[in-house]
């Protein structure tokens, strides 16, 4: 459990990266989000799997919302600097069952292979670990979500075991806070 300033600060964050804007999710989003969940391409490997319907899109936008209000910490909107388009979701998501909270990501399909992904989570990474003060951080990944696994890879998680979650078979990478700074005081390193 968080303190009650470090869940305000927590709820009142917004990250800022050379291209995008992490932020608190709001009801001016629901169109953008809701159709980053009608993708089936963009569901395939995500939460129970599958496109979902607006009115799903609506109940599940309201659980990452309330998920904030909860735990003091969640998943943010990813804005584009540029444009101010949404680009989509990446931050922590710890429901009732998980084995520990994780770092997730999931960016509307003209979003891919920009290097989106990797930013916004690099940010999340230092929130977890220099303001949250999280000694590790996982990522839960369905085996063949390759793309997926590359990015948890690039940020510095390891594969450490599998697990079955709500039915799924998953994939638990992690990184653990020590390893998180040794990479970024490396020349060669990975984190930004
Ligand atoms: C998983 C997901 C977030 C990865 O997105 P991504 O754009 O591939 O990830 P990255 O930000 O790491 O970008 C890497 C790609 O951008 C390219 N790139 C372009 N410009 C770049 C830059 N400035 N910096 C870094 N990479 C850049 C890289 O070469 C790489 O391309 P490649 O895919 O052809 O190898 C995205 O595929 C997605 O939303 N998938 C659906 C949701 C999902 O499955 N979520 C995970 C559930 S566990």
């Amino acid at each position: 459990m968080v303190s009650e300033r470090l869940q305000h600060l927590a709820q009142s964050s917004s990250l800022d990266t050379p291209r995008l804007r992490l932020r608190q999710f709001a009801e001016a989003d629901f169109s953008d989000y809701a159709a980053l969940c009608a993708d089936g391409e963009v569901m395939r490997y995500v939460g129970d799997r599958g496109a979902l319907s607006r009115e799903d899109a609506w109940r599940q936008l309201a659980m990452l919302v309330g998920h904030w209000m909860l735990r003091g910490y969640g998943m943010w909107a990813v804005e584009e600097r540029c444009s101010s388009a949404l680009v989509g979701r990446v931050g922590f998501h710890f429901p009732e069952g998980w084995p520990e909270p994780e770092l997730g990501w999931a960016l509307a399909r003209p979003y891919w292979g920009r290097g989106y992904a990797f930013e916004a989570a690099s940010a999340a990474l230092r929130f977890a670990f220099e303001t949250l003060g999280w000694p590790r951080v996982v990522s839960l990944i369905a085996p063949l979500n390759r793309r997926s696994i590359r990015l948890a890879v690039r940020l510095g998680e390891r594969f450490e075991r599998n697990l079955v979650l709500r039915s799924h078979e998953l994939c638990l990478y992690a990184i653990e806070r020590g390893n998180w700074q040794a990479a970024r005081l490396s020349p060669q390193a990975a984190v930004t």
